[in-house]
């Protein structure tokens, strides 16, 4: 069982001007995946309160996995992407390449989220974009892969292939067993 934190991050959610509807269903999913949700949060977006938020969640409180929503696109105050690569150690580039090549098949638009996630001592930080359409799209594209690699970032398991495969018409035609 893997702990998650889900922090929002958006100046109007912040000042109580809108509903944080995205926060709630990156809760949501998580939840529906496994992961016990201990934390949750909404913050401005101010670049120095972000990185605190995302290196207490990991530090103090060693949550697995820290996602955040919003503030990943053009706009001159968003800035999760600069605040989380402020605090990661290790980049994991493949988690946002899966996000906007799955993302691209349903808008052109994938490409204006600037997120980002790494590892931070043994947390992973994800970075999605701000709609709850988009937090649906780029969640689904990563989650399957996520606690196999929380997995292995707690030494939980080295084995990263598939479960075996059992034949029931014994080995006499399996080349592995010549
Ligand atoms: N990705 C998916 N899958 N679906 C979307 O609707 N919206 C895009 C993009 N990524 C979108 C998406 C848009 S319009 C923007 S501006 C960027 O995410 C950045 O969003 P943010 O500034 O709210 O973080």
């Amino acid at each position: 069982m893997h702990t998650a934190a889900v922090v929002t991050v958006s100046d109007r959610c912040a000042a109580g001007v809108r509903e944080d509807k995205s926060g709630q269903l990156l809760k949501d999913m998580l939840e529906a995946a496994g992961f016990t949700v201990v934390h949750t949060c909404i913050i401005p977006d101010e670049r120095p309160l972000i990185g605190q938020t995302l290196t207490d969640l990991c530090d103090r409180l060693q949550v697995n996995l820290v996602a955040t929503t919003g503030g990943t696109g053009f706009a001159p105050r968003d800035v999760t992407p600069e605040a989380t690569r402020d605090v990661l150690e290790r980049h994991v580039p493949g988690i946002g390449e899966a996000m906007r090549a799955a993302s691209l098949k349903v808008t052109p638009k994938a490409i204006l989220s600037r997120g980002i996630s790494g590892i931070r001592g043994r947390s992973l930080i994800v970075n999605l974009p701000g709609s709850p359409k988009a937090v649906k799209e780029n969640l689904e594209a990563v989650l399957p892969a996520i606690p196999h690699g929380l997995d292995i970032l707690l030494e939980q398991d080295g084995d990263c292939g598939e479960k075996p495969h059992l034949h029931h018409h014994g080995h006499k035609h399996d080349p592995m067993h010549k």
